[in-house]
């Protein structure tokens, strides 16, 4: 890919590229919806992912090229005017980027060239936005020798989804795209920040990325939507409760205080964030016991409460999880990302990956009426340099 974008470099910006970078997408193992309730989440970043290789220029010109968007041709804008464009598509990611960067003070003095190329399957919930966020961060702390750290980055990512896409995001995506480790998952405290690598050994068993090939839509604005009924149903706990946050409760106590939130649809969502995020406690010490079968029960538990409590599944991720729950083999299953559409993973044996596809297919495609796509990735790095 390198050879063919690098070609394409200089056919597009009429000289050679200074640096490269790469920057992965990522699946969730467990902990959806947590991290914006200062829980737990378990992501793990994969191999595929955005390549991107940047120049500098000698005028104010920032120019950007997607491989993936060939139609948008060469997006231009100056280093000077950094404002959100909807007409700027998909460079207003790397835009919002470039703008907190200098607003944190770094010193970009002079403008570029960046195209950018992607495995990663869009709006499929595997992080394509976090992708790109974080590759372009990572490119220009190569190209202008911006003393950067990674969780600055992280943190500049999320703002840039927060600020200027305006979606009320947590850190999950932006955390495992700088931090991801090969076959590595990282079990992240929201609330501090605190993370460990955990090997993401599954002995016979792997993960199988599911896409329902929906686009999704409307996410955004549901996604925020479930934010705020989060912060009502805690707002209500916290007439009684010295907390701040969901994901400082336990069961138990949530439990005991639930009297407190009347609102059917408020209580289903906190009982969502404070399951899962024990859930994710369980999951963690399932695999450090190399338990799959339970680690994989709670795969299901998961996305029978990301269903029922937390509405954010639909019927082409609902097909996609539950039948690949009743295949052989199969330890469990459940959405990944923020859901509505997008993909799902299981937990499959090794010799029964194909058996998978092909129940999953067919039934999914009689239901839906289109196919599914699988993928077996490795867990991979977060963003790193590459050779030009
Ligand atoms: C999206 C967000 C993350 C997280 C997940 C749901 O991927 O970007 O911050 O909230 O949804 O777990």
């Amino acid at each position: 890919m390198l050879t063919s974008m690098k070609a394409k470099f200089e056919t597009l910006f009429h000289e050679q590229p200074e640096v490269a970078a790469f920057a992965p997408g990522r699946i969730n193992l467990i902990g959806e919806h947590t991290d914006y309730n200062g829980g737990y989440v378990f992501p793990a970043a994969i191999e595929l992912g955005t390549y991107g290789l940047a120049s500098k220029r000698e005028d104010h010109k920032i120019r950007l090229y997607s491989n993936n968007f060939e139609d948008s041709g060469v997006i231009e804008f100056s280093l000077d005017d950094l404002q959100f464009n909807a007409a700027h598509s998909w460079a207003n990611y790397p835009k919002g980027m470039i703008k907190f960067l200098k607003e944190a003070g770094y010193s970009i003095d002079t403008g570029f060239n960046i195209l950018v190329e992607g495995n990663i399957p869009n709006g499929a919930s595997l992080s394509s936005s976090a992708s790109i966020e974080m590759l372009t961060g990572w490119l220009l702390k190569s190209l202008f020798d911006l003393q950067v750290e990674r969780l600055e980055l992280i943190q500049l990512g999320r703002k840039v989804e927060n600020q200027f896409i305006g979606v009320n995001s947590g850190i999950m995506d932006q955390f495992i795209v700088g931090m991801g480790r090969k076959d590595q998952a990282i079990l992240l405290d929201t609330a501090t920040l605190d993370y460990h690598y955990v090997p993401a050994e599954f002995g016979d068993y792997v993960i199988s990325i599911m896409n329902t090939n929906k686009r999704r839509e409307l996410a955004e604005s549901k996604y925020n939507e479930r934010l705020e009924e989060c912060q009502k149903a805690l707002a209500l706990l916290q007439q009684e409760l010295d907390i701040t946050a969901l994901g400082h409760l336990d069961t138990e106590t949530f439990n005991k205080h639930t009297y407190l939130i009347e609102d059917e649809i408020l209580l289903r969502r906190a009982r969502h964030a404070v399951t899962e995020n024990a859930r994710v406690k369980q999951a963690y010490e399932a695999l450090e016991q190399s338990d799959f079968t339970a680690f994989g029960k709670l795969l299901n538990d998961s996305h029978a409460s990301l269903k029922e409590d937390y509405e954010v599944t639909g019927t082409e991720l609902d097909t996609l999880a539950e039948t690949a729950q009743q295949v052989e083999g199969v330890l469990g299953a459940r959405m990944t990302g923020a859901g509505f559409a997008g993909c799902a993973i299981a937990l499959v044996h090794k010799e029964r990956i194909q058996q998978l596809e092909e129940e999953v297919t067919q039934i999914y495609a009689n239901k839906i009426g289109y196919a599914p796509s699988f993928y077996h990735v490795n867990i991979g790095d977060g963003v790193k340099s590459i050779e030009v």
